[in-house]
C-alpha cells in the first residue's frame, strides 16, 4: 500500500513533528532537496484554489519535479471514466497525485486503487495540508507546538478538523469556539465551546476560516446570520493569552470572519502562514515519495 496522506491522521505524532521541522529546515533552504528529480507530481482541481496550486506547483518545482496541474473539464474523469481507471493510469505517469474535491468518497476511491500516493488538496471533510502549515506557523512563532492553545473560532467546518485532528496529534491543545448547528464532531481532538469569549482565555493562536465554503453557497444568509458573533477582531483577539497571533487559511472575506484590522494588523502571522504552504507541503512530499 501507497503512504497516503488523506486526513492527517496516516502521520504518526514523530512524523509530523519531524514533517514540521523539516519544513522550517526547507524554509530556510529552498533549493536543498531533489526529492523529486526527474518525477512528476499530478495535481487536480475541482474547485478554485490560489494557495494550493500556487504552493503545490511551485514547491514541486524547488524539489527537481514537474508539477502536472489537471482540470476536471480536460480529463475523462468529467466525461465518465471510472474512479478506478483514473487512479491506475494516474499511477503509471506520476510519482504521487493530490486533488481538490467535493465529497470525500472520490479521494478515497482514489487511494484504494492508486499504487502511487494520493494527497487531500481540500475536500468538504478535511483540509489536512493547511494544517501543516498552520503548525509551521504556531512552531515558528512560539518554539514550540506543544501545550500551545489554538483556537478556532467559527465554522466547524473541513479546516477546523483538520486543525483538530492533525494539532492535537502534534501535541497543541486544539479549542473550536461554534454556534449550535455548526459544531465539529465530538471525539477528533478539540474540545468544543460554544461561547468564543470563553474559548479564546488563554489562548496563543486565535484561527479562524470563511463563513461560507465551498460547496455552501446555497445556506450562505442562513451562515452569516449564525455565525455574526463569531468574527475575529481587536476585542476577541483581547481576550486571549498577551502573545496572542490570528491565523487564517484564506480566502479572507474581512468584515466577515475577520476584521480587516486584525488581517493586515501587528498580531497577525497570517501571510506568513499562506507562504508556509509550500514549505509544508514540500516536507510532506519528501516524506510520501520516499
Ligand atoms: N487556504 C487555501 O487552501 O487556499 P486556496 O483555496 O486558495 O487554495
Ligand atoms: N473552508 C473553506 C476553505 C478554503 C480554503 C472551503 O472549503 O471553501
Amino acid at each position: 500500500m501507497p503512504r497516503h496522506f488523506l486526513t492527517g491522521a496516516e502521520l504518526s505524532r514523530d512524523e509530523l513533528i519531524a514533517l514540521i521541522d523539516r519544513a522550517i529546515e526547507l524554509k530556510a533552504a529552498p533549493h536543498a532537496s531533489r526529492a523529486l528529480e526527474g518525477k512528476s507530481v499530478g495535481l487536480i482541481f475541482q474547485k478554485p484554489s490560489t494557495r494550493t496550486r500556487l504552493s503545490f506547483e511551485t514547491g514541486v518545482f524547488e524539489l527537481g519535479g514537474n508539477p502536472v496541474i489537471l482540470r476536471p473539464d480536460e480529463m475523462q474523469l468529467s466525461r465518465g471514466e471510472p474512479v478506478r481507471d483514473t487512479a491506475y493510469v494516474l499511477s503509471r505517469h506520476v510519482a504521487a497525485f493530490g486533488i481538490r474535491t467535493h465529497g470525500d468518497e472520490l479521494i478515497e476511491e482514489l487511494a484504494q486503487y492508486a499504487t502511487v500516493p494520493v494527497f487531500n488538496m481540500l475536500t468538504a471533510g478535511h483540509h489536512p495540508c493547511q494544517a501543516l502549515a498552520d503548525l509551521v506557523t504556531v512552531k515558528e512563532t512560539f518554539g514550540t507546538l506543544d501545550g500551545v492553545v489554538l483556537t478556532y473560532v467559527g465554522d466547524g467546518n473541513n479546516v477546523a478538523r483538520s486543525l483538530a485532528i492533525v494539532g492535537s496529534r502534534a501535541g497543541a491543545e486544539i479549542r473550536v469556539a461554534a454556534p449550535e448547528g455548526y459544531q465539529l464532531e465530538d471525539g477528533i481532538g478539540a474540545e468544543l465551546f460554544e461561547d468564543p469569549a470563553e474559548a479564546v482565555r488563554g489562548a496563543n493562536v486565535v484561527y479562524t476560516d470563511v463563513w461560507v465554503s465551498m460547496g455552501d453557497e446555497e445556506t450562505a444568509a442562513e451562515r452569516r446570520a449564525a455565525l455574526a458573533d463569531y468574527r475575529v477582531d481587536d476585542a476577541l483577539l483581547d481576550l486571549a493569552a498577551d502573545d496572542a497571533v490570528a491565523l487564517h487559511d484564506l480566502p479572507a472575506h474581512p468584515g466577515d470572519e475577520i476584521t480587516a484590522e486584525v488581517l493586515y494588523g501587528d498580531r497577525q502571522r497570517i501571510w506568513d502562514q499562506a507562504e508556509n504552504r509550500r514549505h509544508a507541503q514540500k516536507a510532506l512530499l519528501e516524506l510520501l515519495v520516499r
